[in-house]
Order: C-alpha cells, then structure tokens, then sequence
C-alpha cells in the first residue's frame, strides 16, 4: 500500500493543537509522530499551516425537487465544491414522497448519489407522511441501510408538513430502534396564515417572506417539539436554528435536564435581515426558511455556541439560480426557499470564528467537524484525526486572504450569499480517505469517488 506522509503540520483537534508528522497509509491514518525524519512514498509540507480533519456538513440538499423545480447543485457539482471548501463528508436528506414508502425514498436519492458524489455522504431520511407502513420501515433503515436519524417539517403546509401526533408516532418509533428524529421547527400553520394575509394585502416583495415568519413561528415550534421529545423521554436534534426565542426553548429544556441537540448554519450566524431591504428583487437570493434574523440573534447564536447550548454548525446548502428565483418576482411565496453555502462554511467559520475571537481552533473543528460525526455515527472514521481514522485532512493556511464570489466559487448557482466578502485563511490542499482531492484550487477527483457511508445508530452518549 502506497504512503504519504504530512510534515510539519499543526494538527488541530477538537480537543488539541500540537506539531506533528502524519502518516497515511492507503485510506487511513496510520501513525501521528513527533515533527522528524518520517519516510513515505510522497511528502506534502504543511509548514505554516493548519490540519483539520475534513469537514462534515450535517445538512445538505442536492437534486432536490422542491417548489416546482430542482436545486440547482447536484450530486457531482456540490460535492465537488464542498471538497474545494474543505468539507469531505455530507448527510443530504432523502425525502420520502407522500403516499409512497420510505425506501422508494431512500432508493431515488442512492440513484442521485450514486456514481456522481465526489465527496463522501450519507443520508437523513425525511419522513413526509408517517403511516402503519412507513413505521414498519424504520427498523430497516437504521439496521439495514445505515440511515439512523430521522427528518420531520413542522412548515411547508401541504407539501411536507406533517401534524404532531405523526411526529409523536414517529419519535416513539425511531426511538425503539436506535435513530435519531431531527426537525425543522417552524408553525406551519401560522406562517401559512401571516403568508396568505400578506399575499391579500398585496405584499409580494421578498421581505414579506421574512415577515411572514417572524421568530415566534420558529420559537414556538421549537418549543412544541422539544415537549413533545420530553414527554417521551426522546433526544431531539433541531436543524438550522436561528434565533434568540427558538434558543430560550432550548435553555428551558435543559433546566429539566433533557438532551436537545442543536444545528445552526453559517447564514443565521454572519447575515442579518437587512439582505430583505436590497433593492429591486435581490433580497430573493436569501429566501430561505426560517429567514435571515436580527444582528441580535446573531448574537444569540455565537453566544449560544459559547455556552454549549449549539452543537453543530451546518449549512442547508440549497441553492436556486437567479432564473429559478424569477419564479417568486410577483409573490415571495413562489421563490425556491434555500441558497448557496457548501463550499464556504469552513472558511468564513475560520475567518469569523476564529480570526475574530468568538471561537477557538478546536471549537472550530469540534462544530464543523467532531460534532456532527459523533451525533451521526461517523464516528471515529470521520470528524477527527487520529490512527486508525480515515485520512480525510485539510490542509489551511491562515496566512491568505481572498474575496469570496460567485465568479470564483465551484457551486452551480450564479450568485454567492456572501459576494465581495473578505476571507482570512484559505484551504490548500484536500485529502478524502488518503488521496489529494482538491490542490491549490485544482480538483483532482471528481465524480464517482464519494462513496455512501452507512451510520451507525444514535446511543445517545454521543455529545462531546
Ligand atoms: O429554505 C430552505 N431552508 N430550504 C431547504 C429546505 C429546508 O427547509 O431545509
Ligand atoms: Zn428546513
Ligand atoms: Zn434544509
């Protein structure tokens, strides 16, 4: 078996920094020494700059139809530029179709992925319509199929939404098995509601999608299903979490000791909702759910993340070109929800994180890295560097500054959520399971080389 050896690196963990020689040998990592005279068949030198393990991005959607049309990253291009930005592993989510089982789901979304993933990925299941025969299902899919954590919308009414007593369904199911339920916590109901009053006034600009859901839609859902969790006795993980009240649920759920795990994205912790005052349509670029917040939300979530309370930095990568946007010009309610982020979490993260002192390098790796792979069980392969893991590094030199833009990024979608916006620290050089993925901004793999992972089930123990 081939070897490379990494020299002179600072190998970063979510626990330590230390100067070290890696060797890898074939996928794995096979010896981490003192900085000397290691021998192997190739040598990087990483003098100056950082190793991480390879980033894992908990929530991602590619080929997604959704809204009358398909996110604009497939298989192939997304994880292409998850590569580019240093991330080595995603969990896409497979949606079930209603009225159709969940492995139909699960099969559409391998056909995906198969052959054109060029990072490595797993999936979350997406249960859309929970019935005595999608229950029979679960036990599967976490003890066959590797897919051990479970997704349910609490918005998108008439499209995805399912009612509470499904969820319950589904929570006291998913739990006999060993899986984890994740939920996008917004009221589907009242955001359906305050959407048709705003259409009826006239109110068609983007804006009017934020207005549309304000912090209590997402507070109160978060609220809903943490009780409904605790009265079962169920771990909950709630994904992209953005605001200050959805936070306090979180603080009220912890005061009775219960376990809430807690995803928010790089978008909720940099952007506040003045990109909804931009002229013209631009504000349709960040039409997302739940929306952009306040800048003291913002501050809620990087407090939040100092005080333990969120677990996992994610991005909800789900971009819609401009044309698709077009669809929403006359009524805000008719723009694809989602944009770009894929290839720009560890970077900004980095840059805003840990260059401006709100969050150490091993909090940095701990958030984007350990974290998810520990609460989906990725772990130890992914999420760290350590023997016997698989080399999945990234080499990042926090000596260069660039400019984020759509006219340099690798994601399919013609605009960047973060156009003109300066970086410090660039990733340099990639490595999935041992060969260099990304050099320098060249990709030297390409489709076909991400491989499926199953995941082992949730125990319950697994926040760091
Ligand atoms: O607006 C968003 N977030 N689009 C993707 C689907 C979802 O809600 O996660
Ligand atoms: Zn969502
Ligand atoms: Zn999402």
């Amino acid at each position: 078996m081939s070897t490379l050896a990494i020299k002179n690196a600072t190998v970063v963990t979510a626990t330590d920094t230390f100067k070290a020689d890696l060797l890898i040998e074939g996928e794995k990592i096979q010896s981490i020494a003192e900085c000397g005279d290691l021998k192997a068949d190739k040598t990087i030198d990483a003098d100056g700059c950082y190793v991480f393990p390879g980033g894992i991005d908990a929530h991602t959607h590619l080929d997604l139809p959704f809204m009358g049309t398909f996110s604009s990253d497939d298989f192939e291009t997304g994880t292409l530029a998850a590569l580019h930005g240093g991330t080595t592993s995603i969990i896409d989510f497979a949606f079930q179709t209603q009225g159709k089982s969940l492995q139909e789901g699960l099969r559409a979304w391998h056909e995906k992925a198969r052959g054109r993933a060029a990072a490595d990925y797993a999936f979350h299941m997406v249960v859309t319509d929970f019935n005595p025969g999608s229950r029979e299902e679960i036990r599967g899919l976490v003890e066959k199929e590797g897919v051990t954590s479970f997704k349910t919308f609490m918005a998108y009414k008439g499209a995805l939404m399912i009612d509470d007593r499904q969820m319950i369904g589904l929570m006291n199911e998913v739990k006999k098995w060993g899986g984890l339920v994740t939920v996008h916590a917004e009221n589907g109901d009242l955001a359906d509601s305050l959407i048709q009053a705003n259409r009826q006034a006239g109110n068609t600009a983007p804006r009017f999608h934020a207005l549309s859901r304000p912090e209590i839609v997402e507070a109160e859902a978060t609220g809903r299903a943490i009780d409904i969790a605790y009265s079962g006795g169920h771990p909950l993980y709630v994904v992209h979490m953005t605001c200050e009240g959805a936070l306090n649920r979180v603080r009220d759920a912890l005061r009775r000791n219960q376990k809430v795990l807690v995803e928010t994205c790089v978008q909720y912790l940099l952007l506040d909702d003045s990109v909804y005052d931009r002229p013209d349509f631009e504000g349709a670029k960040w039409v997302m759910s739940p929306p952009i917040r306040k800048k003291k939300d913002q501050e809620a979530l990087w407090n939040g993340i100092d005080q333990g309370l969120v677990h996992v930095v994610a991005t909800d990568h789900c971009p819609f070109c401009l044309s698709q946007k077009e669809a929403g010009r006359n009524d805000f309610s008719k723009i694809p929800n989602g944009a770009p982020g894929i290839e720009n979490r560890m970077e900004l993260m980095y840059s805003e994180g840990v260059v401006k002192g709100r969050i150490s390098l091993n909090r940095f790796v701990e958030l984007n890295c350990t974290a998810p792979a520990k609460i989906f069980g990725l772990s130890p392969d992914k999420g760290t560097i350590a023997v016997g893991s698989d080399a999945d590094l990234v080499i990042f030199d926090p000596r260069v500054e660039h400019t984020l833009s759509a006219k340099t990024h690798h994601m399919r979608c013609d605009y960047s959520s973060y156009e003109g916006w300066k970086v410090q620290g660039r990733v340099r050089t990639v490595l999935l399971r041992g060969t260099v993925a990304i050099d320098q901004g060249r990709a030297l793999v390409g489709k076909g080389f991400g491989r499926y992972l199953p995941r082992k089930p949730f125990s319950g123990a697994e926040t760091i």
